[in-house]
């Protein structure tokens, strides 16, 4: 490599980093740590209503890295994404597109719970876009390091965050666009939209939208 120094090419990593008293690079912080510091995150004011902190799960190499808008009642409560209602229709999705959740990254543009009290239940509030930038900091290391060929956006606030704009998902879903530092983004539906669906046959038609769109990502997975 020209004009790098002989024992900057022998020592690779970290050594090499702290010899150079260089900060690591995010795709050097391991899941676990990220975790860890997001615990404490005070970026914006969410993290005062909140249980905890929900951060993303799966392996760290996974190809494919699924982004939901924030973690909800049950998510909050166990620290975990998406294992409340949306949760399980997502897992019965992938299931169904032949998609296993164990290996992809699942994670959320906002990493804690906002709602309204109402008497004893707490009503999802939507994020407004200052806490949607706040958090992306985190989207973004998990990103670094991850390396996902792919992320899937799942409705607006993901999309919102992956692309650092807001962008008509129903208009634009099943679409793949691609950033400028080239990260792949699979545009679909938050599967809350499904669950919030009161007649059977539109809700049906919705998961089988759904359904498809998961074939896609499994299809773009193996491309
Ligand atoms: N909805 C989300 O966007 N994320 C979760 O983790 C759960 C519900």
């Amino acid at each position: 490599m020209a004009g790098t120094a002989p024992h900057e090419v022998k020592m690779p990593g970290r050594r090499a980093r702290a010899a150079r008293a260089e900060p690591p690079p995010d795709d050097a912080v391991p899941i676990a740590e990220l975790r860890d510091e997001a615990a404490a995150c005070r970026r914006c004011p969410l993290w005062r209503n909140a249980t905890q902190t929900v951060f993303g799960e799966g392996p760290e190499d996974a190809e494919v890295i699924f982004v939901g808008e924030q973690p909800g009642d049950r998510e909050d409560l166990a620290g975990k994404p998406f294992v409340g209602p949306a949760g399980r229709m997502l897992d019965a999705t992938l299931e169904d597109a032949d998609v296993d959740r164990r290996k992809v990254y699942v994670t959320n543009a906002v990493k804690h719970f906002k709602f309204e009290p109402r008497g004893k239940r707490r009503i999802h509030s939507k994020p407004n876009a200052g806490e949607v930038q706040a958090c992306r900091w985190w989207l973004d290391k998990e990103i670094g390091r991850i390396g996902p060929r792919l992320a899937v956006a799942l409705g607006a606030t993901a999309a919102q965050s992956l692309l650092g704009k807001a962008i008509p998902v129903l208009k634009r879903r099943g679409e793949v666009i691609e950033r400028d530092d080239g990260l792949r983004i699979f545009i679909t539906i938050h599967p809350s939209l499904i669950l919030r669906i009161r007649e059977q046959e539109d809700k049906e038609a919705e998961r089988e939208r759904f359904l498809k769109d998961m074939r896609t990502v499994r299809e773009l997975m193996g491309a």
